[in-house]
């Protein structure tokens, strides 16, 4: 058994963070979203791993290199443009041979993993096994709709969905799927769409089977989602003090403070997170709020949020909530006057005051 990891697409929904970063290496919980895709296929037993990848394929290699990092081999497979999720399992033919394979996006949380599903398709043999959540906005995604445990119609998108069972984003296939992919035709948005490929499976009688998930599971298309999903990873973790933490701050809650990171006069209320090389000072970090490497908070608050590398943020005097900030940016208070707001802000960059 292979598996297929997809980390192409452009991120549309997460600029301005996705003008310079792969959406599938943001990080939640201090780890980028891809790594926990990683993990769970390992921990499924499946160590052959190819990678799609497209525009951003030379920052998701750096990030990623051969595997051995993981124990698994990973082979690149470039995608010359985001044309569908149909089209890259078409361009990993070859790749995946007569192998059954596990196909997983790359900005998909799945929090119990996927190995109970990959021995439930191994033990049952369908031709394929997809999985499925209950959602409110089932159109934002694939939709399915079953009679009994069988699907009988899958529609990508649909302004009216027929159930709010939606596609999550790990899908088990085995060689027919091939097949499907070079019937179909492409989609209204232009794209191959896997969703068409397994609609063409089911109308070929091929068996479709469907497994409805009750764990949590998040698409990270939007910050909110990528916030929600930094909560669900931080409320697993466990307390770990390797840095220094001076004894005029406090500790509440379940809270990591890594390797190099400096703790000043300041009270961290978990589940929380400091990356190494990181110095707060005189601050209040609340729940939720997961702070990269080389950060540097000063006479603020902040909590439910994830701050990128080498941000800093200085004499904030209203708490920061519920945010979302890129690497390198700087928030800090000005004295001078005239008294203004001075902002440097990418494109699609957004302010709430
Ligand atoms: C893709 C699939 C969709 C599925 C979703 C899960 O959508 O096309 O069927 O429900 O992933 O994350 P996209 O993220 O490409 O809009």
């Amino acid at each position: 058994m292979k598996a297929l990891i997809l980390s192409g697409g452009t991120g549309s929904r997460l600029r301005p963070l996705t003008y310079t970063n792969a959406k599938q290496l943001i990080p939640v919980a201090n780890k980028p979203i891809l790594y926990y895709a990683i993990e769970a296929i390992k921990e499924a037993g499946i160590e052959e791993i190819g990678v799609i990848v497209g525009e951003t394929k030379d920052e998701v290699i750096s990030a990623l290199g051969d595997g051995s990092e993981w124990g698994v081999s990973f082979t690149y497979i470039p995608q010359e443009a985001p044309l569908g999720l149909a089209h890259a399992v078409k361009i990993a033919e070859d790749f995946i041979g007569q192998d059954d394979f596990l196909m997983f996006l790359g900005d998909n949380l799945v929090r119990q993993g996927v190995k109970s599903f990959v021995e439930q398709f191994q033990r049952e043999k369908p031709n394929s096994l997809i999985l499925l959540s209950r959602v409110d906005e089932p159109q934002r995604f694939g939709v399915a709709e079953l009679d009994g445990g069988r699907v009988i119609r899958l529609v990508e998108k649909p302004k009216n969905p027929p159930s709010d069972l939606a596609l999550v984003g790990v899908y088990l296939f085995d060689n027919h799927i091939f097949q499907a992919v070079h019937s179909i035709q492409p989609s209204w948005r232009n794209e191959l769409e896997i969703t068409d490929a397994i609609q063409y499976l089911v109308d070929q009688n091929f068996r479709v089977d469907a497994h409805i998930i009750d764990g949590w599971w998040k698409d990270t298309g939007k910050p909110e989602d990528v916030l929600e999903a930094n909560r669900m990873m931080l409320e697993q973790i466990d307390s770990r003090v390797d840095g220094y933490v001076c004894e005029h701050s406090q500790i509440i809650g379940r809270v990591v403070v890594e390797k190099g990171a400096k703790v000043i006069k300041s009270t961290l209320r978990g589940p929380l997170i400091i990356g190494s090389g990181s110095v707060v000072e005189d601050t209040y970090i609340g729940p939720f709020t997961a702070i990269s490497e080389n950060v540097e908070i000063k006479n603020s608050e902040i909590e439910n949020s994830i701050v990128l590398k080498e941000v800093k943020i200085s004499d904030i005097q209203c708490r920061i909530d519920f945010s979302l900030i890129g690497k390198g940016v700087k928030i800090q208070k000005q004295n001078n006057k005239p008294k203004a707001y001075n902002f440097v802000i990418g494109d699609n960059g957004q302010i709430d005051l």
